[in-house]
Order: structure tokens, then sequence, then C-alpha cells
């Protein structure tokens, strides 16, 4: 990326309609924000482009499950992830559907346009297919039989389709990738993409899919009986979009983009499928290809069946939403695998977040208002090392940004944090206050710190759009004012405002969350948590995981009547059900469905219990038993009932 440019083009990923989004969605579009407000703040045209992937199988199959047509599914969606983006104040530019009539009328044109230069052909084509990811695998790819990606069942399949020729490309990639350090980042991610070049022979790639099997595509201006293999019309999305959804009007040709931000798995489709994509169309590759890390969930991976899936919403709703967005880039380099858990996060806000930043910005606005009446006073000197240190910000975070390195940025723009607070603690104002003499020097302590603290939120309003800007706002200063990174920008004489703690320290919750994962895990969930060789090993001792009848009549099955139902202070997830199963007195069971079942929706049903579970704390709560309840892939949860009336405290065998 070259800094002398005055537009900056970046994107995301173009997310699947069927998802839910989740932190690895918030990840990378919260990255292109920061990017996209970094740059418009530094006077650069910014055009912020993400979107939903809306077309394929998937999005047929799980339409078809809810009995609505493709359009209507894809409609409700992929509201999930424009609602999310609000929340996280995500400032693109648009908003691309690759079901949008221009984005297809694209993607029509550019097939069109290789087809014509016989660069795309029709050839039989025998392969194993994988219905659910929607791939065709070559024999020598299986493994044991079964799709190397996902360990599913495959299908032999022979059909004519459609092939654009990228093997034809192999050669000018690995020179372009040669020749442009920066093209593919990280450095170890481009590594991989070279060795793979290098090593094996790229193939052509098939294009299509037939209509007859896959009618939810754009359809093949060529050959109507076939749309287009979803890949190929979600790549272009990147090129479609500006072309459709830009303001055209200053004359920028937005094309080609900066910076395309992915997640590390769909790399190749990026670095392989896309570049060659665009050197047969004759098309100026982008600057970088950058592909992040994924996130772990308290060293586990995330998934649906453990229930470890973290929802943005519900972690910006308890923490905040420049807290969250803060933690993402504070907590690990932008290219590594990181884990997220709210320990780590509860410990950067209180730390950094309320300490270090806070109590500046507490103290400061204090001893204004003490000392100077909230009137921001004149200096009488230059503090010239803490003026070489706030200027000396530009270029510093200029070269991270540079680098996509986000934590670098922050950890410099936290030297005049801590610097600034260092030089309150060693200037002791109260002191300063305490004689007339030394009035001239309690206005410069002041004022340098104030000033520092503008030029803080001058560097970290990319980060933390929403708190920065309500900090200017306290400081007095109109938008504007702000974006001044010379020292003295804050002029004396200006009137601070009301001023609001910035973040709130946050009491940590004892292993809450830990406990109520843990209490929902089933052997099954820990079997996915297992490594490869680990899993090889118990399917040995298991075969098929199966269990024998012994082992069933382990657990202790029992109907329960649900008494009383409400919630469980402090969390959104558990509710506190007293259960009659036919005892003594009633059981107190928590449960995590608050967020499925209003409490009066539970009061009189007849549920599942595992009766003879050790008792387990929640949030403080014993919970005496578990109730039993189904979740399917898309999320959905149902508590299970009887079929018939029956007594509390039935045996179920
Ligand atoms: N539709 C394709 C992209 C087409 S782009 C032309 C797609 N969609 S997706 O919804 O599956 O995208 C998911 C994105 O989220 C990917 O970039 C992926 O890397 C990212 N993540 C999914 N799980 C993640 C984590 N646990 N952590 C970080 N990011 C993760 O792929």
């Amino acid at each position: 990326m070259s800094a002398q440019k005055s537009r900056f083009y970046v994107t995301t990923p173009i997310y699947y309609v069927n998802d839910i989004p989740h932190i690895g969605h918030a990840y990378t579009t919260i990255a292109a924000d920061i990017l996209a407000r970094y740059y418009r703040g530094r006077g650069r045209d910014v055009f912020f482009l993400t979107g939903t992937d809306e077309h394929g199988q998937k999005v047929q199959k799980a339409a078809g499950a809810r009995g609505l047509s493709p359009e209507e599914h894809a409609g409700s969606m992929v509201k999930n992830f424009q609602n999310l983006w609000k929340t996280l104040n995500i400032s693109n530019d648009a908003f691309i559907r690759t079901t949008d009539p221009g984005h297809k009328k694209v993607v029509r044109e550019l097939l069109q346009k290789l087809w014509d230069r016989g660069l795309i052909e029709k050839r039989s084509y025998e392969g194993w297919y994988c219905t659910p990811d929607e791939r065709f695998w070559t024999e020598k790819d299986l493994k044991d039989g079964k799709c190397p990606d996902c360990g599913r069942d495959v299908e032999k399949i022979e059909e004519q389709n459609f092939f654009f020729l990228m093997s034809r490309y192999q050669e000018r990639l690995i020179e372009h990738i040669g020749k442009n350090p920066s093209y593919i980042q990280p450095e170890t991610r481009k590594n991989e993409v070279l060795g793979f070049l290098k090593n094996q022979t790229l193939g052509d790639l098939c294009i299509s899919r037939p209509k007859k099997r896959l009618s939810w595509g754009i359809p093949l201006p060529f050959d109507e009986d076939f749309v287009t293999y979803v890949w190929f019309d979600a790549l272009v999305n990147y090129y479609s979009g500006p072309l459709y959804l830009a303001d055209q009007s200053n004359g920028n040709e937005w094309w080609p983009a900066d910076a395309h931000l992915i997640g590390k798995d769909i790399l190749t489709t990026h670095a392989v499928y896309w570049s060659t994509m665009l050197m047969a169309l004759e098309l100026p590759l982008p600057g970088t290809i950058f592909a992040h890390g994924w996130w772990t969930i308290e060293g586990k991976k995330m998934s649906k069946s453990i229930g470890n899936v973290v929802d943005p919403e519900d972690i910006c709703r308890r923490f905040g939403v420049d807290q969250f967005r803060y933690f993402l880039f504070r907590e690990i380099p932008f290219g590594n695998d990181g884990d997220f858990s709210e320990d780590a996060l509860i410990t950067r806000i209180n730390t950094e977040l309320a300490n270090d930043l806070g109590n500046l910005s507490t103290r400061t606005f204090t001893m204004i208002n003490k000392y100077f009446d909230g009137v921001v006073p004149e200096p009488q000197e230059a503090e010239e090392e803490m003026r070489s240190l706030a200027e000396g910000l530009v270029s510093r975070t200029e070269e991270a940004f540079a680098a996509l390195d986000f934590q670098r940025a922050l950890e410099e723009i936290w030297k005049l944090v801590s610097y600034t607070n260092k030089y309150i603690e060693s200037n002791a104002p109260w002191a300063l206050a305490k004689s007339p003499e030394t009035k001239g020097r309690l206005a410069t302590v002041l004022y340098s710190a104030a000033e520092a603290l503008r030029v803080l939120a001058l560097h970290l309003s990319p980060f933390m759009p929403e708190t920065m800007e309500k900090l200017l706002a306290e400081m007095g200063l109109p938008e504007t004012g702000g974006k001044n990174p010379l020292w003295g920008g804050l002029p004396p004489g200006t009137r601070l405002g009301t001023f609001e703690a910035l973040f709130p320290r946050i009491e940590k919750l004892k292993n809450i969350e830990k406990e109520e994962i843990k209490s929902k895990e089933t052997p099954k969930m820990q079997e996915e948590q297992k490594k490869p060789e680990e899993k090889e090993k118990s399917e040995a001792e298991h075969p098929e995981n199966l269990i024998d009848i012994s082992e069933f009549a382990k657990v202790e099955l029992k109907t329960g009547k649900v008494l009383k139902a409400g919630p469980v202070k402090g969390s959104n997830k558990l509710l506190r059900l007293e259960i009659d199963l036919s005892e003594e007195g009633p059981r107190q069971v928590v449960a995590g469905i608050g967020k499925q079942y209003k409490p009066e929706e539970l009061e009189g049903k007849t549920v599942i219990i595992v009766a003879n579970l050790k008792p387990a704390k929640l949030m403080g709560l014993e919970s005496r038993g578990m109730l039993l309840a189904a979740t399917d892939s898309e999320g959905a949860l149902s508590v299970l009932t009887t079929e018939k009336s029956i007594l509390p405290g039935a045996k179920i065998k």
C-alpha cells in the first residue's frame, strides 16, 4: 500500500447468509472498519465494502427446510449481519448482496468475456462430490474414501461442466507474488501459497453447476442450463461492488482494491482463484490479501454443538462495543490465532482501559475543574519530550497501519498513555496547586496532560470511535477540533464539558460462563475438541462411538413438572426452575435456555430431567439435575416434553 495514494479501497469477505454472525465475522469487519476510519482520518477517499454471499446449495437447502424461497430466506438472514454492523459501529460505505441485480450483471459480463477469449471450456468431468461442502475431489484427494475436509461421505458424479483455464496462470502468479512481497500477508501465509504453487501443478477450476442439481445461482450467459460456482460469483463482488454501489461522481475508479481482509481458511480461493481470474480478465490485482488467524474460545474450537459460539451482540451489551473492538486488536497480532475469554477481556478493560486511559482522563478533568474552573489553562512552556512522543505517533502508527499491524499501533499509542500517567505522577499537580508560585507550572502540567489526551483520542478513534468522540466532545472540542495531530491543537481557554468516566470497571463474574459451558458439555462435545490424533485413538477404543446398554442405564431420566421459572441475576442465558420430580420437595435446576424461553412459557410444562447428575453451581445457584433440550444446526433450541400427559417423576427408559 503506498501512503501517497489519495484513495483507499478495503473489503471483508462476503459472509454466507446462512451463518449467524459470530466473533470471527466481527473480527474481520472491525479490522476493515479500523482501516477505513484511519485512512479517512488521514484524508483519503475511502471505499469500504462488506456484504453477504447468498447463492449456492446450502442456502437453497436451508431455505427449503424453513419452507421459504431462497430469496425470502436470504432476505431475513441478511438482517443479522446488517444489525450487527450497526451495533459495532461499522462504517462500511456499501453492503453488497450477491443477489443484487447489479452484481449478477457483472458476473455474467465477466464470464462472457472469459468465454469469448477461450478461457472457459466445457468438459466432461468425473469426480467425487461432497454435497455439504459443495466441492469436487479427485480420487487421490479422498481420505479413507471420505471428504478430506469434513470427513463425510462423497458421491461419484459424472457430468458436463465448465472449466476456467486457471492452470495457464501458475507461472505468472508465482512471479507476481515474488515481485510484490506484500501481495499475500502475513509472510507465513505467503510462503504457504508459494510452496503450494511451486510444488504442485495447478489444475483448471470447475466454475459451473448443472441447473438440474442446483438452481440457486447465476446462470452462465453462454449456457443457461448451468449456474456459476458459488466462489466465482462471490469473489467477483470485490470488483462489481464499487461499479454499482460507489458514488462515481468524484471520478474515482475504485478497482483494484488496496486490501482484501480474509480469514486464513479462505486464502487459496483468494490468492489463487481470484488472482488468476483477474489475470485472465486482464484486470489489475489487489494491493494486499491479508489472511488473519482464528479465534478459539477459552482454548476450545468454537462450535455450535458446544454452544461456545461468541455472539458479539451479547458481548457488546455486557462489556461495551469499544471495549470489545479494543480487545480484539490489542490481544493478538493480526495474522496470528488467538484465544477469546471473558476473563481476558475483563482484565484488559480493567487494566488498560479503566486504569491507564480512564484514570488519565478522570484525573485530568478533575484537576482542571478543581484548579482552573474547568477551563484549559495556558501552558507556560512546551514539554518537548512529550510533544515529540505525541507527534511521533503519526509516523509510527502510519508504519503500523501500512503493515496492518493493529496491535503495534495500539502499543505505540499506549506509550503516550503511560508516559502521561507517569508525567502526572512525577509532577504532582496536587502539590503544585498548593502554592501560588507554582501556578504557572501547574498550568503547563495540566495543559500538557489534556493535550496528550486529545492526541490520544485522535489516534484511538479508529479503534474506539464512540468513546473517543465522546471524549473529544467532553473536552469541548467540536468534531473537527480533535483532528490536528500536531502538539498544541487544544486551544487554551477551551471550556471542558461535563465528564463521565470513559470505561467503567467490570467485576469478574466467578467463572459463570465456564461453568455454564462445562455443565452443558456432553461426551460428544468433548470428543469434538480432541486433536485428530486423540480422536483416532479413542475411535479405535470405541468403534463408531457406540455405548452399550449398561452405560445408558447409568443415566436416570425422569419427567418433571416446572412449578416455577424465573431469571438468574447477571445472566441472560440462564433460567432458574423449580421442578417437581415427585420427591420430597421440588428441585432447583438452572438451565441455559433463557435466550430461547421466557420463564412463563415453561411454567406448567412437563420436561425431561437427568435426575442423577452431580449437582453443579451456576452463577452461585446450585443446579440439581439437567433439563434436556434439542439444538439444531441453525442454533434453534427446543425443550423436550412428553407426548401425552404423565405424572412427574416418571422414569424414562
Ligand atoms: N462466503 C465465503 C467468503 C466469500 S469471500 C468472496 C465465506 N463466508 S463465511 O461466512 O464462512 O466467512 C467466514 C469468515 O469468518 C472467514 O473469513 C473466516 O475465516 C472467518 N471465521 C470463521 N470462524 C472464525 C474464527 N473462529 N475466528 C476468526 N475468524 C473466523 O467463507
